[in-house]
């Protein structure tokens, strides 16, 4: 697919993946559309391109998701591609276990991509085309020791999004894809050390190729996708053996707990 003169928006703009997926469409002459909350960051990176506007944007509020979507369509005529990567990752351990942390994890991570197709699917219906690509995670399928506010958001994201791809593509031509990244070095996961992370100039090389080729699925790095298919055959008694501190990883929080 050639991608010259499409229309791209993308949310979560700022962030180290987006920065670089955005680099690609610049070179590739798209119209991009950028949003994400700080808006002075925004400026900055569509500074030197061509063909690119933007507004702030916290995804999760329905109302700021609307207009980023209206502003698009509005200014641009059509919407063809979506590459939605606005999220965040929240150490969760089990002494301090709240609701409130689990309902901010969701709002952003899940239902920010709610708002999103609530609001595309219609524009991209009339069109009878459209491509809707959503960041979840690897790791959507088991629980995770101290990621669990997170991997829950992510595995809702993944659920919602591959129950409305194939009904999506037959019946109105719009295509879902589902980005699963394994670890990639981005400001989200420099506090945490992951070890195998490939950067984020490759996630973006590897997202926006996945995206041109079609696929329905794009995950990567390759060993990390192996790696989880075998972990997700793997009987719970061996599962539940994995010690917790290297699943929690480098630079989980040490919580202190008075019972
Ligand atoms: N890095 C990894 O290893 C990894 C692995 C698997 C999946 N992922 C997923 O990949 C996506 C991109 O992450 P990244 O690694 O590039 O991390 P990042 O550099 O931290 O970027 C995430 C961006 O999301 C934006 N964001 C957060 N909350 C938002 C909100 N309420 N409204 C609008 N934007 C919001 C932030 O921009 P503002 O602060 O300017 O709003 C931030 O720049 C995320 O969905 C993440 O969960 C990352």
């Amino acid at each position: 697919m050639d991608l010259k003169d499409k229309v791209v928006m993308i949310s979560g703009a700022t962030g180290g993946m987006a920065q670089e997926i955005i680099k690609i469409l610049t070179t590739e002459k798209s119209k991009i559309a950028i949003f994400a909350r700080r808006e002075e960051k925004l400026k900055e990176i569509s500074k030197n391109i061509t063909k690119c506007i933007y507004q702030k944007c916290d995804v999760s509020k329905f109302e700021d998701v609307k207009k980023a979507v209206d502003f698009t369509n509005e200014k641009f005529g059509r919407i063809d591609i979506a590459i939605l990567t606005a999220g965040i990752l929240v150490p969760f351990p089990i002494q301090t276990f709240n609701s409130k942390q689990i309902r901010e994890s969701l709002e952003i991570n899940f239902m920010g991509n709610v708002y999103f197709l609530e609001q595309l699917l219609p524009i991209m219906k009339k069109q009878k085309s459209g491509i809707i690509a959503v960041i979840s995670t690897l790791p959507d399928k088991r629980g995770v020791p101290g990621w669990g506010t997170y991997g829950a958001s992510k595995a809702a994201l993944s659920w919602l999004l591959e129950s409305l791809r194939a009904e999506s593509k037959k019946r109105y031509n719009i295509d879902i894809i589902t980005i699963k990244p394994g670890s990639v070095k981005t400001p989200m996961i420099e506090d945490f050390n992951r070890r195998g992370a490939i950067s984020s100039e490759n996630a973006a090389k590897l997202i926006v190729n996945g995206i041109k080729k079609g696929k329905k699925v794009i995950e990567f790095p390759l060993f990390q996708v192996l790696l989880t298919k075998i972990t997700n055959l793997m009987p719970v008694f061996a599962y539940d053996l994995f010690p917790i501190e290297e699943s929690k990883g480098e630079g989980f929080p040490q919580v202190e707990e008075k019972l």
